[in-house]
C-alpha cells in the first residue's frame, strides 16, 4: 500500500492495495491505521456496488441508518445526487429534495447531531459531473495544535449543543414540531482525542450551534473563530471526482462539504455509508 500525503498530516492518497473489497485483515488493518494518521484517505479506481460498499464499510464498524429527509432514508446509504431515486430522471433545481443537497454545501462533519457520534463516512462515485462537484475537506486537528496552550486547556472543559434543526434552517428547511422532536439537540466535548494517535482534533461545523453554559452569542462567536481557522486555504483540499473513486473521511477530526455544480445539466450519484462510533473506541 502507498500513501502519498495532500497535506501535512492530513489527506492521503491511497494506492497499490488492489480492490479494498478484497483486502486481506492484514491489509485492512494497515488502512485502517493509515485512516487514523491522516483523517481522509482518497482511493482512486474503486468501483464497487451497493452490497460491496455496505461489506467494506461494516469492516469499519456498525453502520448508521439514514434520517428521513434523505432520499434514501431508513436505509444504510445516504444518497448524494440530484437523480429521482425512483424515476432516474433529474431532479428539478427547484424541488424541496435539493435543500438536502444545499445542506451539504456547508461544512460539516456527518452526525454531529446525533447522540452517538459517527466514526467515519465513505463516499462512493457512482456517477459524477464532468465539471464541478468536488468535495472538499478540512482538518480540525491543525485548528487545535495552532491555538495557544492555555486556550487549549479551557477548550478541554467545553460541550457544544449540536443540533441538525440549527443547521437545516440555515438553507430553508421548515420543521414540524413532530420533526423537533425526534431530533433533539444533543452534546458532545469539543475537544475529541484520536484513541490511537492521541491527537486532538475539535467536533465543530454546520450542526454545532452553541456552547453549553456559554451565552449564545458568545458561543457562537467561538465556534465562528475556530471554523474560519478550520477552513483556511492552506488547511483544506479538495477533490475533483472520478466514477469509481472511493473517499473515507474521519467524522471526528475533518470536516468537508459538497461544492455546486449544474445540477439541470449533469448527473451526480454518490452513495454515502456513515459508521457509527457505537463500538468502535
Ligand atoms: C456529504 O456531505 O456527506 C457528501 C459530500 C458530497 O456529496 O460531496
Amino acid at each position: 500500500m502507498h500513501c502519498e500525503p495532500i497535506k501535512s498530516q492530513f489527506g492521503a492518497r491511497v494506492t497499490g492495495l488492489g480492490p479494498v473489497i478484497d483486502l486481506t485483515e492484514a491489509e485492512f488493518l494497515e488502512l485502517r491505521h493509515a485512516f487514523e494518521l491522516y483523517s481522509v484517505l482518497v482511493l482512486p479506481d474503486q468501483p464497487m456496488d451497493d452490497n460491496q460498499q455496505i461489506a467494506f464499510s461494516e469492516r469499519f464498524g456498525p453502520l448508521e441508518r439514514t434520517i428521513s429527509s434523505n432520499p434514501a432514508g431508513g436505509t444504510a446509504f445516504a444518497r448524494q445526487s440530484n437523480i429521482d431515486i425512483k424515476t432516474g430522471q433529474a431532479i428539478p433545481p427547484d424541488d424541496h429534495r435539493m435543500m438536502y443537497q444545499k445542506a451539504n454545501m456547508l461544512w460539516h462533519a456527518d452526525s454531529t447531531f446525533k447522540a452517538t457520534q459517527s466514526l467515519c463516512s465513505i463516499l462512493s462515485a457512482r456517477e459524477v459531473p464532468e465539471e464541478g462537484g468536488a468535495t472538499e475537506f478540512a482538518s480540525t486537528c491543525s485548528v487545535y495544535e495552532r491555538l495557544s496552550k492555555s486556550e487549549q486547556a479551557e477548550l478541554g472543559h467545553l460541550e457544544v449543543k449540536h443540533d441538525i434543526i440549527y443547521s437545516r434552517q440555515i438553507v430553508g428547511f421548515e420543521f414540524t414540531q413532530k420533526q423537533r422532536e425526534e431530533m433533539p439537540p444533543v452534546r458532545h466535548p469539543l475537544v475529541q482525542t484520536n484513541p490511537v494517535t492521541g491527537r486532538k482534533s475539535l467536533l465543530i461545523g454546520a450542526h454545532a450551534k452553541c456552547i453549553v453554559g456559554w451565552p449564545f452569542e458568545k458561543g457562537r462567536a467561538l465556534l465562528d473563530r475556530l471554523e474560519s481557522m478550520a477552513i483556511e486555504p492552506d488547511n483544506t483540499f479538495s477533490h475533483s471526482w472520478k466514477t469509481g473513486d472511493l473517499i473515507v473521511w474521519d467524522n471526528r477530526s475533518a470536516l468537508h462539504r459538497a461544492t455546486p455544480y449544474d445540477t439541470v445539466k449533469y448527473r451526480r450519484l454518490m452513495q454515502r455509508t456513515t459508521v457509527s462510533l457505537a463500538v468502535n473506541s
